[in-house]
């Protein structure tokens, strides 16, 4: 589904590289995560899929395709986006990023109404994916009436409107609190296992990455060259209380090393 090959990269300010060579692949129908320290990397990596940066070499293939950054400056990419170019990925950042002036319902049309979609079928829609997020009933409401879980429920169900296979999700859930935060992993969980979606989860919580997901990439290192990887031991029907068996607790252990290590590394750097 999303396959890096040999990709180089560094911001033009930065004299030392930010990738170098870096290959991974996430499959289809899979929930990866990827962690790694604060400034490591990880938001580029998206950022680079979606087009917003452009690799210095190296190939960028989402469903077979080459995503290329090349030529997507100024005018030329806003008249790609107004042209319907059919969406390879959807997006989410940590903050909800709602337009505070639209209805939530507004909101979710975005991405449809950018796809020149007709406005009556767009509310159907929107309707549709607001149900499904369970939000029924708050189609007239603004963000502002909204709680942060429902805020971010919004927002995904504006990534879902976007209608790509492939869900970019960078830290969904790092500005709710502890309880909100813990109900929106298992919804998510859940919407995951409803849905033919790939989900790519950036997250710095070890325990959220564990939780999540099926397979756990790790960005460690300056430049980095790979991504260690790691299968999580749990089955698709997952409890929190699994979390305390003796193979998760491990696999935290070696995962929280590989960070503090990390850590260490670009204290003396
Ligand atoms: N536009 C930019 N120009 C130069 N450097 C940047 C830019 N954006 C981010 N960086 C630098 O790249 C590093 C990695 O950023 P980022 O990918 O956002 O990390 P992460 O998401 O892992 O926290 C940071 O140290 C940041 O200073
Ligand atoms: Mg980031």
């Amino acid at each position: 589904m999303l396959d890096f090959r040999e990709v180089t990269f560094g911001y033009p300010e930065d004299e030392r590289l930010m990738f170098d060579h870096l290959s991974f692949h996430v499959d289809q129908g899979e929930f990866t995560a990827l962690i790694g320290a604060s400034g490591g990397g990880k938001s580029t990596i998206f950022r680079l899929i979606n087009r917003f940066l452009q690799p210095e070499s190296g190939r960028i293939l989402v469903d077979g395709r080459e995503v290329s950054a090349a030529e997507q400056t100024g005018r030329k990419k806003k008249n790609r986006l107004l042209s319907g170019d059919e969406a390879y990925c959807g997006y989410m950042p940590q903050r909800d990023l709602l337009f505070p002036w639209r209805t939530v319902e507004e909101n979710v049309m975005l991405p449809m109404q950018i796809r020149k979609e007709r406005k009556s079928v767009c509310r159907v829609k929107a309707g549709e994916l607001l149900g499904r997020v369970g939000l029924r009933g708050y189609e007239k409401k603004y963000p502002s009436d909204l709680s942060g879980g429902m805020r971010q429920r919004a927002s995904f169900a504006r990534t879902l409107a976007v209608g790509a296979k492939l869900l970019l999700l960078d830290e969904p859930f790092s500005a709710l609190d502890a309880i909100t935060r813990a109900s929106m992993q298992e919804w998510l969980r859940e919407q995951w296992n409803e849905m033919d979606k790939t989900v790519f989860f950036i997250t710095h919580d070890v325990d959220e990455a564990i939780f999540l997901s099926q397979r756990i990439l790790v960005l460690t290192g300056r430049p980095a060259c790979e991504l260690k990887e790691f299968r999580v031991p749990l089955p698709a029907d997952r409890t929190r209380d699994m979390m305390e068996a003796a193979e998760v607790r491990e696999l935290k252990e070696q995962l929280s090393e590989l960070l503090r290590k990390d850590a260490l590394q670009w204290q003396e750097n």
